[in-house]
């Protein structure tokens, strides 16, 4: 477990904020940025932390503090960002099936604007003509990612504009004399491969003639990080050699001062985050020792969603013998986090861990079964503080009109 805080710290957290939790290390999201910077040229590359991964204003003044862009996914994102400080150019937005209302409100944000179709396209180009550099989201029709929820590249995609279209999409360019500055590409999440983010490479070169005004190259995101304690994840140096070796040839072939963008989101905060959970109830069933805990789908759901293996630690008793646990919910449906896992023995009432639970965990949580959204923390400098409360009852009502008597 590579973070700045203790087992200990994060017990003390637990038993001070209450359970379920998710607490933050800002100084693991901190030195996961400087690990990118010092792999790539300063130069010819810039970083936008992908957003959606984790909103909360508090890591997002982290990012911005470290000196970190930022990528967003949705207008509301967009103003998240504004909120706590970004400038325009320093925010992407790369749309994905959005009303072009959400694109115009982009353009008058003065953001950076990637558009994923060729409808949007057209509409972009009959409003703004040339008057407004954009981007264009390229799917390359390529398999790769973690798993197939989380492949984005592929020819049954959703994501982008196909590559087979580029034809299309340079008709439109140049009736309407559109600005295309930027190519983007993102192929899916948990890719640990260089040679993926070296098909996009190839992608861009073969579009960069056809395409003058082009200045960005933006490899989307999508880095590996190790979720299993014996995996490893994206080679970040070999990437970064593989990546500025490129850009140099592109820059000398080209002529043009072109630069690389990339989008990480779990590489930034996925192993700076945990969620600690305590055991409600063992329960012997045949082989299995169910672990039920005070917690389920609704606060982390990417063992069910994804497949996800989160490593899973028994900080009140780490030292104790292993033994095998099917760690379960009390979601009232099947939530399973983990079966036949070892785990140091577990007695009811112990704090349970997950980690990696910083990309996507509380951002996907819900109210479900009407429980209540967990409190998350985040410790700077070896000093917790509260970044979002735990949701309190008339937080489940508070949307909902009041019942007429
Ligand atoms: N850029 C774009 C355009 C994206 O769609 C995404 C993720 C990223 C960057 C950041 O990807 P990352 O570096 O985090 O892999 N909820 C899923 C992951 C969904 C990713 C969606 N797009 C999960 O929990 O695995």
């Amino acid at each position: 477990m590579k973070t700045s805080l203790s087992l200990e710290q994060l017990k003390e957290a637990a038993m001070q904020y209450g359970t379920p939790l998710y607490v933050y290390d800002a100084e693991k999201i901190v030195s996961q940025y400087q690990h990118l910077l010092s792999h790539f040229s300063s130069q010819t590359t810039r970083f936008f932390y992908a957003c959606k991964s984790l909103t909360n204003i508090h890591i997002l003044n982290v990012i911005k503090n470290a000196g970190c862009n930022i990528d967003c996914s949705s207008i509301n994102e967009v103003k998240l960002a504004i909120h706590v400080g970004f400038l325009p150019n320093n925010i992407l937005y790369t749309s994905n099936s959005v009303g072009f209302d959400e694109i115009i409100e982009a353009v008058q944000l003065g953001i950076n604007v990637n558009i994923d179709s060729l409808s949007n396209l057209e509409k972009f180009g009959a409003k703004y003509g040339s008057a407004y550099p954009v981007g264009v989201r390229i799917r390359p029709n390529v398999m790769a990612g973690g798993n197939l929820k989380i492949s984005t590249g592929h020819d049954k995609s959703k994501f982008g504009i196909p590559v087979t279209q580029l034809d299309e999409l340079k008709t439109i360019q140049e009736k309407y004399n559109i600005t295309i500055t930027t190519l983007h590409i993102h192929t899916g999440s948990e890719i640990k491969d260089v040679h993926i983010f070296m098909q996009s490479a190839e992608v861009f070169e073969k579009m960069l003639d056809q395409f003058p005004a082009v200045q960005v190259l933006d490899f989307g995101g999508g880095f590996k990080v190790p979720y299993k304690p014996d995996e490893t994840g994206t080679d970040i140096a070999a990437l970064g050699n593989a990546v500025d070796a490129f850009m140099q040839r592109m820059i000398a072939k080209t002529g043009r001062a072109l630069i690389a963008w990339f989008e990480p989101g779990k590489y930034l905060v996925s192993e700076a985050g945990f969620f600690i959970a305590q055991v409600n109830v063992l329960k012997q069933s045949g082989e299995t020792i169910f672990a039920g805990i005070n917690t389920g789908l609704n606060h982390l759901i990417r063992p069910m969603f994804y497949d996800a293996y989160h490593h899973i630690l028994n900080i009140s008793n780490p030292g104790a013998q292993l033994k095998n646990y099917a760690v379960v919910g009390n979601i009232c449906e099947t939530d399973t986090f983990a079966w036949d896992r070892p785990i140091a023995t577990i007695h009811e009432g112990d704090f349970i861990m997950f980690l990696n639970a910083g990309a996507y965990g509380y951002e996907m949580a819900s109210n479900y079964n009407a429980r209540f959204k967990p409190a998350q923390v985040l410790f700077e400098t070896g000093v917790s503080k509260l970044i979002s409360r735990r949701d309190e009852f008339e937080d489940l009502l508070n949307l909902q009109v009041p019942l007429t008597k």
